[in-house]
């Protein structure tokens, strides 16, 4: 998969859509946008292309796939046993930032599930990602990232890391949610393995009982994905919870990037803290050689930021 050409497909042409769904049918990869971030495609069905998705990333085998759909009812296609929970979720939140892990069907290759017996679904809420998929069928996508990598918001993202390692890429500007969707499980209790903008409040309300959220030393046994590092720049991140923190560690490291939830635009050498442009920036940080990134982070906004604050403890776990 090395040093092949990589397509560029735009998202505002038709023509460049059914191309990208004829190269996804044909066992093709193809990466495209979703709401969340842009996902490595791959039709969800082939073996042999969800094998090439894993070789692309670098991904370990072990981490399953999450299967996108275009409509609710082609949940049947993955699961024999939709349950009303399921179901309730899906009418809630489909199309949406959230994927559901469902009892997977035996018709779902092992490569898609990571040789679990569940697998991960989600509708994305794209009209280009809608499109795609209501022509190619259930495509597997992870982020179309190399893995441990922040995950990709446009597709100068995604080229940066697999251009010439996958087919084509369609191109559909900036991804507006910036970080990826939570994914929930349902048996034997509603639980959130990753955390995401839609929160475990808003599914509780939906479900009508309690929501938990795994904890950091469950991750391994409850979501494969979760126990590697991830979402990291080669940037070192040095979190503080202080403003007082966040002024020493500034005058210790004069030349460090800084990012806070307490600008809203860019000012001075202080970027914005928030999802929509949070891998943007780290990225942009690596391109510019910086070595170091002082985020401020306090209590308060970490309690409000749960999926941000998961993504930079998961970039400095040491995993
Ligand atoms: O927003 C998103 O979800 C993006 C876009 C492209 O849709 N996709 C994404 O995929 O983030 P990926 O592969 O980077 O992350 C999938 C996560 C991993 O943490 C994985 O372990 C978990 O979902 N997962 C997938 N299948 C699972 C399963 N059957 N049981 C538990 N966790 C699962
Ligand atoms: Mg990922």
């Amino acid at each position: 998969m090395s040093d092949q050409h990589t397509l560029r497909l735009f998202g505002n042409t038709m023509q460049d859509i059914e191309l990208a769904a004829m190269l996804l049918k044909q066992g093709k990869l193809v990466a495209f946008p979703t709401e969340t971030v842009y996902g490595l495609g791959a039709s969800a069905f082939n073996p042999e292309a969800l094998r090439k998705v894993f070789e692309a990333k670098g991904r370990p085998a072990d981490n399953p796939l999450i299967a996108h759909i275009s409509s609710i009812d082609e949940l049947e296609l993955l699961s024999d046993n939709v349950s009303d929970d399921a179901r309730k979720l899906a009418e809630a939140f489909f199309p949406g930032p959230l994927t559901i892990v469902l009892p997977a069907k035996s018709t779902v290759p092992k490569e898609a599930t990571g040789g679990l017996d569940t697998i991960a679904v989600r509708m994305p809420n794209h009209p280009i990602a809608l499109s795609l998929l209501s022509m190619s069928g259930p495509l597997c996508a992870p982020s179309a990232n190399v893995s441990g990598r922040p995950s990709p918001t446009n597709v100068y993202h995604v080229l940066e890391d697999l251009d010439g390692k996958i087919d084509a890429v369609l191109d559909g500007g900036q991804c507006t949610v910036g970080i990826e969707s939570t994914v929930v499980r349902l048996t034997p209790t509603p639980m959130i393995l990753r955390p995401g903008m839609i929160s475990a409040e808003e599914i509780e309300k939906v479900l009508g009982k309690p929501v938990g959220i795994v904890q950091k030393h469950e991750h391994a046994i409850q979501s494969p994905g979760m126990k590697y590092r991830h979402y990291s720049p080669k940037a070192q991140l040095h979190l503080c919870g202080t403003h007082e923190e966040f002024e020493l560690f500034s005058r210790r490291l004069p030349h460090a990037m800084k990012m806070s939830g307490h600008v809203t635009t860019q000012f001075g050498d202080i970027f914005p803290l928030k999802e929509s442009t949070y891998y943007d920036i780290l990225r942009s940080a690596d391109i510019k050689g910086i070595k170091d990134i002082i985020i401020l982070f306090t209590e308060e906004e970490r309690k409000q930021k749960t999926a941000l604050f998961n993504r930079i403890e998961k970039a400095l776990s040491k995993e």
